[in-house]
């Protein structure tokens, strides 16, 4: 795109013109009771997230995946939500790139949803634990052979010299795979963020934006309405 580029801020920037004309919450949304919700924040998940799927939401398990280093400096990604449960919201990676190594260090995260058709937002924060032994086999082996095959080269986020050296190494660990289909990456790992707080922000074209946050009491779940 051709920009006139005004990065100050002042009037006249396509870009900014662009961005201003952007229709938010277009389109019929759902209604929500913050009344008339459950005892707990896995089970509303539950329902937004059916309801995110009827809705025809792509990849309403995507989410993004914030965490900080030792120093204290933030790094956000999207991953895959595995499963949720008593463990809390889980996802899965190589542990030894630069979630892994951050998460080793602070082992704290926040999770954001997005699902844009239905103006609802989730975030859940809390410490991250690390899966036992057989979950994280169990997870790897439940992968593509092409996903396995690039994961057991336990590469992630690393400089690539160019696209064809990714291929080779893809076919040579993909061979490997073939020898001895049994193998697990010794880096996969499945991660649980434990929910101290899950909030639930309902977008309303009026802006009568509601949001519910559950809290952990340490024997359940108290809930709170906070300002939009
Ligand atoms: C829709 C989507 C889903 C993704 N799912 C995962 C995932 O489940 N696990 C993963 O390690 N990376 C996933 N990625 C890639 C991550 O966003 C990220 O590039 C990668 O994990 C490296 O992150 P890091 O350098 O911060 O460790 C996904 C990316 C997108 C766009």
């Amino acid at each position: 795109m051709t920009d006139t580029t005004d990065t100050t801020g002042t009037e006249g920037g396509e870009l900014r013109r662009l961005l201003r004309g952007i229709e938010v919450f277009a389109g019929e949304l759902p209604s929500f009771d913050p009344l008339d919700t459950p005892g707990t924040p896995v089970e509303l998940f539950t329902q937004w997230l059916r309801g995110a799927l009827r809705a025809g939401v792509r990849e309403p398990h995507a989410m993004t995946l914030a965490t900080a280093d030792g120093a204290g400096d933030p790094a956000a990604r999207v991953l895959i939500l595995k499963d949720v449960d008593e463990q809390g919201w889980q996802f899965a990676s190589d542990g030894g790139g630069p979630k892994g190594r951050q998460l080793a260090a602070r082992p704290f995260a926040a999770l954001t949803f997005y699902w844009a058709p239905l103006a609802r937002q989730v975030r859940v924060r809390g410490p991250v634990v690390r899966a036992a032994e057989q979950v994280r086999a169990a997870d790897f082996l439940a992968r593509g052979a092409g996903a396995r095959a690039e994961s057991l080269l336990g590469r992630q986020s690393r400089p690539l010299a160019d696209l064809a050296e990714r291929d080779a190494a893809v076919a040579a660990s993909l061979a490997r795979l073939a020898e001895q289909p049994e193998l697990v990456s010794p880096d996969w790992t499945v991660y649980a963020v434990q929910p101290e707080t899950v909030e639930f922000w309902q977008g309303d074209r009026q802006r009568r934006h509601t949001r519910l946050v559950y809290r952990a009491t340490g024997d359940g779940w108290a809930k709170q309405l906070l300002w939009p």
